[in-house]
């Protein structure tokens, strides 16, 4: 590895925003590859409180910053702030990628939905979204960006399972507002073992199974064992959801490298390199 011990006068800036944002892996993901890839810059955690999130998205430019990350609870209000939305973003309603154009405007992204596509891929080569339907547990910010993502990709069919239908039933209707109404079903949580009949992909995008969290209630029975099961939790790496899919012959992708290749994009607009996602950067991510 090519260490940069310090940076110069001429060092490119970017950073993530969020409130807290102690505990975001992002400056430490960026910071390896900073290092990795011998670059002149710098990748720094902006705590900032929502009510000045505005404010602090519209001084980028003045700052100098190449741009940001934006993580939560601010990706709604990046969504709104910004001066350009890309096609992706406008269709998740959030921002986690700001770019400083090279006129000064902000220009906003969302690279989620790409991560997550991305993670499968690397984890389980052989999966492909037309392979049949995908059943996608819960209904916030990160069902969101997974839902689109794998309608983008080709998925002939997305359920949309959450404890309170009425959330599942509102991203639907956000969805069909920005033009993605065919292909979603959304399904009673009772129903939630049914809905996995025939399935070829399960995600969870709840918090259940985190450390400290109870595991996801979800039998998975109907399952069929050539499905893929992916949960974007990744404290712990193997979830129990993971571990029972497992041990029951299905193949499985962990979470973290959806957190590490939705950082690509970002890292080769503002430091111009393509990065690469290894076992050495996971390891070093994890540790941190
Ligand atoms: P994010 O935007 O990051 O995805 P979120 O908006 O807090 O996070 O969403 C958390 C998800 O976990 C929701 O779908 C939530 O279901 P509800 O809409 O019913 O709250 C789901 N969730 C949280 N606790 C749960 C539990 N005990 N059982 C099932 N789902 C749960």
């Amino acid at each position: 590895m090519t260490a940069v011990d310090s940076i110069s006068g001429k060092a490119k800036v970017a950073g993530v925003m969020g409130w807290p944002i102690g505990h975001s892996r992002s400056p430490r993901l960026h910071g390896f590859w900073l290092r990795q890839y011998g670059i002149d810059g710098a990748y720094v955690p902006l705590a900032v409180a929502p009510e000045r999130a505005e404010q602090a998205i519209r001084a980028l430019p003045a700052l100098g910053f190449r741009g940001c990350n934006v993580t939560v609870p601010l990706k709604e209000i990046a969504f709104r702030t910004v001066d350009r939305l890309d096609e992706t973003a406008w269709r998740m309603g959030a921002v986690n990628t700001i770019v400083v154009a090279a006129d000064g405007a902000l220009e906003g992204g969302n690279t989620d939905g790409f991560g997550f596509i991305e993670n499968l891929r690397a984890e389980q080569p052989g999966w492909t979204a037309e392979r049949g339907p995908a059943v996608v547990i819960g209904a916030g910010g990160a069902a969101r960006a997974v839902v689109v993502a794998l309608l983008d990709a080709g998925a002939p069919e997305v359920r949309l399972v959450n404890r309170t239908r009425a959330r599942a039933e509102d991203l639907a209707a956000d969805l069909a507002a920005v033009g993605l109404a065919g292909g979603v079903t959304v399904v009673d949580w009772v129903s939630r073992e049914t809905a996995l009949d025939g399935a070829a992909l399960l995600v969870n995008t709840t918090t259940q199974g985190m450390a400290g969290q109870p595991a996801l209630d979800l039998p998975l029975r109907a399952l069929p064992v050539p499905a893929v099961v992916n949960d974007i939790v990744y404290v712990p790496l193997e979830t129990p959801l993971l571990a029972e899919a497992r041990a029951r012959g299905n193949a499985v992708a962990g979470g973290v490298g959806m957190l590490l290749h939705q950082a690509r994009p970002g890292f080769k607009a503002w430091f111009g390199v393509e990065p690469q996602v290894t076992a050495e950067l996971t390891r070093f991510v994890l540790e941190g």
